[in-house]
């Protein structure tokens, strides 16, 4: 049983593969967190929180002064009592009170896991794989409740997290914070970890030690942005790639987020992460409930890459669904790069020829093929065929690709209205907004209110219509532009505080519906690149756009920092033409390629304007990641070299076997007389022999990974090389190695 209560203590004892989360039911009947680490077979209290007196801490029991929660580690921390540090609840009662002193009322431990209703979260297939545990909290004088839901993986290195409000009172309360997860940890040394970014270079990382106070990470951009991301770790200080204790949080939610660490006065750290409080209230009626988005929680003793295999491994096959998780994701070629929104059929078919000539599987066709939309002024919610650059329509382009072997997929942006659109003209009030204010514009478009069922249906149905109607296998859902003047219509104005969580649950919802009427087809979600690669999105759509910067060098970073948390089959990644249309770049074709690879991969560039020799090159590339796609989109991915931290880049995919492997090397720059480079591998048995494709020799998995590999001398800027390794057990492979 991966969860287990001892009714004597009044303890829960949570595992996973590897770790031991406990909590106590304490004094007052609170909910007392007793730690998270190493995995314990029985736990004694040796290190249980001790009472004490401590100066200006607030005692509720006025004959014990030993005891104030502002001293006790806890679960689920509530505003307004004797805890000053940050609250994971803050509301209004109907009387302007805003305590909730929430103490332990019931609890139920159930096999597998149940869904959250309306969000995104993590499932089982079986019902053995996790145990649930639900606690009810309830706040006496008030009525209301919290379940808190914590889910132990049996065989993973995960717990999943999430607290559901119910008023089960008399009066109407207004919640101001929720979040899903609060977590105290006893000492502070720890560097903290953030994935930043920006447009063009999201998910950098982020390290720096701990300091006192408050340190966050937030959005409140109405997405999960490219800004900040719904992510933090707890590394201990030694912490590398390969070794050391880091505790990893990320939020299955699209909107806003709050992600923060508190350092108290007495060194403690309490970690939370949730929906951002800023402008965030929801009002619950006598009777009604609130349910807070969950959190995965990772805990790794073999340092980052630990807890990235752990994350790729839940958000690939536990968080993504449907029939193309667990199936190897067609090369396409896109044309946005190729020709924004000057095409045409003849234009389209051009490009086709050769994709289908390279090997290539599937033909996108980007924004501009609706409206009159000539650039990004116009046309955004009129999805209807733009005829004057496609008389025959998108059904007559879908069969010409299929006679070319290739699949068609399409782009959509559903969630947008230009002020120049027929949906606009019809339904100005469809958009996010508030009265009498400015309607500000992004991209010279607005948001339509996805919290609005009348806009759900419409998009629900415009969008099936186009799918029905055209021989369409991936679509390509995009938005590009944050959320302003973030008020409601249909919502009065003491509620207009819930619109961005209800346009996420429109949204959720929206999704839900046209994702599971279309089963066959692969979604990619996109936002400007990956202004929304979360999470909440991968339940959806198995794969993400990652980057509208589709610079080979500028890549490496990107997807070396995205890599933190999500597996490579979700991140595309293409190969574009030189220079690079963002940061004029020039480098290598096969740079190019080894970098693009290791994901959902593709091109994006007009092959019409190639030389006969790059194409050659791209249809060895083609054939060549063929033969390997398993183990590059589904292979146990290990980070080898940072490009935060020198000239060079280096990753590898292992298969679960070990048997197959393949290293990628980028370098940054060329230095004259550089030192030899000895790159040591990781994920390989010890005890197999490797060759290495094209190279004499057999070289056993302990030595390549514990005193490396010496690698051939590198030419130029931006060069890269790749290494194909195939092992089996020594004994197969004839003469001992000395
Ligand atoms: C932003 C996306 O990230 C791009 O790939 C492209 O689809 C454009 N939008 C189209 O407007």
């Amino acid at each position: 049983m991966p969860i287990t209560f001892d009714s004597v203590s009044r303890t829960f004892h949570l595992t996973t593969l590897s770790s031991s989360y406990l909590f106590q039911i304490g004094p007052w009947d609170r909910l007392i967190h007793l730690g998270w680490g190493p995995k314990l077979a029985r736990w004694g209290g040796a290190s249980a929180p001790r009472p004490g007196d401590r100066a200006f801490s607030a005692n509720p029991d006025p004959t014990d002064r030993s005891l104030s929660l502002d001293n006790l580690p806890q679960e689920f921390p509530t505003a307004g009592g004797t805890d000053f540090r940050v609250p994971a609840l803050r509301l209004r009662h109907a009387d302007g009170a805003w305590q909730a002193d929430l103490a332990y009322s019931a609890h139920r431990i159930l096999p597998g896991k149940p869904p959250l209703s309306g969000l995104p979260c993590s499932y089982v297939e079986v019902l053995d794989e996790a145990d649930t545990l639900e606690v009810d909290l309830v706040d006496v004088p008030s009525g209301l409740m919290a379940t808190l839901s914590y889910t132990a993986y049996r065989d993973r290195d995960v717990l999943v997290r999430s607290v559901r409000i119910h008023n089960g009172g008399s009066q109407a309360v207004d919640l101001f914070s929720v979040q899903s997860v609060s977590l105290d940890f006893d000492d502070d040394h720890f560097d903290l970890i953030t994935m930043p970014g920006s447009w063009g270079r999201e998910r950098t990382i982020d390290r720096r030690a701990l300091h006192s106070g408050v340190q966050a990470a937030e959005s409140r951009r109405g997405a999960s942005s490219h800004h900040e991301h719904p992510f933090m770790a707890l590394a201990r200080s030694g912490t590398n790639e390969f070794q050391g204790e880091v505790y990893g949080i990320a939020l299955v939610y699209s909107g806003n987020f709050s992600a923060l660490a508190e350092v108290d006065q007495f060194h403690g750290v309490r970690l939370q992460l949730g929906i951002n409080p800023e402008g965030f209230s929801w009002h619950l009626e006598p009777g009604a409930s609130f349910q807070a988005p969950e959190v995965l929680l990772v805990r790794s003793d073999e340092g980052l890459g630990g807890m990235s295999r752990t994350f790729h491994k839940l958000l690939g096959q536990r968080v993504a669904r449907g029939p193309w998780r667990d199936r190897e994701r067609p090369v396409l070629i896109n044309n946005w790069e190729a020709t924004y929104f000057a095409f045409d059929t003849a234009k389209l078919l051009a490009i086709a020829d050769e994709a289908a000539k390279i090997g290539i599987e599937l033909f996108v066709l980007d924004d501009g093929w609706f409206g009159h939309r000539d650039d990004d002024r116009t046309s955004l919610g009129d999805w209807m065929v733009d005829k004057r650059k496609l008389p025959a329509g998108l059904e007559d382009l879908g069969s010409r690709l299929l006679d070319r072997g290739l699949t068609f997929g399409l782009w959509f942006e559903p969630e947008m209205v230009s002020v120049d659109s027929d949906l606009y003209r019809s339904h100005p009030d469809w958009c996010l907004h508030v009265p009498g204010r400015t309607r500000s514009e992004g991209r010279n478009q607005l948001v339509l209110d996805l919290g609005r069922s009348d806009v759900q249906e419409h998009l629900v149905e415009a969008i099936s219509k186009v799918l029905r109607e055209a021989p369409i296998s991936y679509v390509k859902w995009d938005m590009n532009r944050h959320q302003t003047e973030a008020g409601s219509a249909l919502l009065p104005f003491d509620r207009q505080g819930e619109t961005q969580h209800g346009y996420i649950l429109g949204l959720y919802s929206v999704l839900e519906r046209i994702t599971s009427a279309f089963p066959a087809i692969l979604f990619e979600s996109c936002s400007g690149g990956g202004g929304r690669f979360d999470a909440g999105m991968l339940f959806y759509m198995p794969q993400t756009w990652t980057s509208d910067n589709t610079d080979a060098i500028c890549r490496l970073e990107i997807q070396y920092g995205t890599s933190l948390v999500y597996p490579p089959v979700s991140m595309g990644a293409h190969v574009s033409a030189v220079p690079n249309h963002i940061v004029q770049r020039i480098t290598p074709l096969a740079t190019r390629y080894r970098v693009a690879r290791t994901g959902a991969f593709g091109y994006e560039l007009d092959l019409t304007r190639l030389s006969q020799e790059e194409k050659d090159e791209m249809k060895r590339q083609v054939a060549d990641f063929k033969a390997d796609r398993r183990l590059l989109q589904f292979g146990d991915f290990y980070r080898l070299l940072s490009p935060f931290e020198g000239n060079f880049c280096a990753w590898l995919s292992v298969s679960e076997d070990r048997s197959d492997a393949i290293v990628t090397m980028v370098r940054i720059l060329a230095q004259p007389n550089s030192p030899q480079t000895v790159l040591k591998l990781a994920g390989l048995n010890p005890e197999f022999n490797y060759t290495i494709d094209d190279q004499q020799g057999l070289w056993a998995g302990e030595e390549l990974m514990r005193w490396g590999l010496r690698l051939a001398d590198m030419k130029g800027d931006f060069a890269s090389l790749s290494l194909r390794l195939r092992g089996s057990e020594a004994e197969s492979q004839g003469p001992k190695l000395i």
